[in-house]
């Protein structure tokens, strides 16, 4: 069977098992099952397909129909630019995830100390510390989610540091210039599609029944990290933006939104005061 009969047939198939953009999800996994990039197909679609293409094809198209998704399949998804390995030990980072990165360029690119709470794939902190000149550091509460971070630092060369602990509570009080976490935010009964609920870690999710439970104790420590003046930077859920204001009051100034590109509230950025 040639390149473009495997493809036609791939994308049928998941098409019927109910996955969304099958032509281009057959034209990832069969790209990936025989080691090229998708345009390929495109000058070689008549080349024929060799019996252990097929079997890895087959494998990650039986796969894709358990609902896994493509990230996971292919372990890798692009985050700035760079392309990250993601086994499910990590969330796969999001494309809203980057208005974060955005946003400390855009307000505190001179930070010379920062921290990233729950790196997970270590997308953020690797990001920052190659885009920034500043002393990275990132913690997890997951041991495999770290593993998978360290060698995506390597990846890159890119010299975070690693710990991990709970949230910040390694770090010495006002010891930083920056902190900045994706943090599990989802309500605890939310209605998910099963390639999240079924294949993305628990602990990368969930934060109780209304999905705020973190934020509280995220909060008080980044106050008791930063030095007087440092900035705190969160990307939260939807609806959660209220909630979130109310909860940087006292001690905190400057507080505000950015919306997300569908015009979601999505990231909250304020600044400790200085006392
Ligand atoms: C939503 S994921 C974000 C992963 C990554 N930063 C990203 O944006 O793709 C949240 C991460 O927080 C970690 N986490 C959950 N509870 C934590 C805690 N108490 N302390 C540190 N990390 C925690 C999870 O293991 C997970 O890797």
């Amino acid at each position: 069977m040639d390149l473009r009969t495997a493809i036609t047939q791939g994308s049928t198939l998941l098409e019927q098992g109910g996955i969304a953009v099958p032509r281009l999800t057959a034209e990832v996994l069969l790209a990936h099952a025989i080691g090229k990039e998708r345009t390929y197909f495109y000058a070689h679609p008549e080349e024929e397909l060799t019996e252990l293409g097929w079997i890895h094809y087959g494998r990650y198209l039986h796969q894709r129909l358990k609902r896994m998704p493509t990230q996971y399949i292919t372990k890798k998804q692009e985050f700035w630019g760079r392309d990250f390995l993601v086994t499910p030990d990590v969330l796969i980072p999001r494309p809203e995830t980057e208005h974060l990165i955005e946003t400390v360029l855009a307000e505190c690119s001179k930070v010379q100390r920062l921290a990233d709470i729950g790196t997970g794939s270590g997308a953020i902190a690797v990001t920052l510390a190659l885009e920034l000149k500043a002393e990275v550091f990132a913690t997890d509460i997951s041991m495999p989610a770290l593993s998978i971070a360290r060698i995506n630092a390597g990846k890159y060369g890119s010299p975070v540091r690693f710990v991990n602990c709970d949230l910040c509570s390694v770090f010495d009080a006002e010891s930083l210039d920056l902190v900045v976490s994706n943090p599990p935010y989802v309500p605890k009964n939310a209605h998910l599609e099963p390639e999240i609920r079924d294949f993305e870690p628990f602990l990368a999710l969930f934060a109780g029944q209304n999905g705020l439970e973190i934020y509280p104790r995220l909060i008080e420590q980044a106050f008791r990290v930063l030095k007087p003046g440092g900035r705190f930077l969160a990307e939260m859920g939807i609806h959660q933006s209220d909630a979130l204001q109310q909860m940087l009051t006292q001690g905190w100034i400057g507080v505000h939104t950015i919306a997300d590109l569908v015009g979601i509230p999505r990231i909250i950025s304020a600044q400790r005061t200085n006392v």
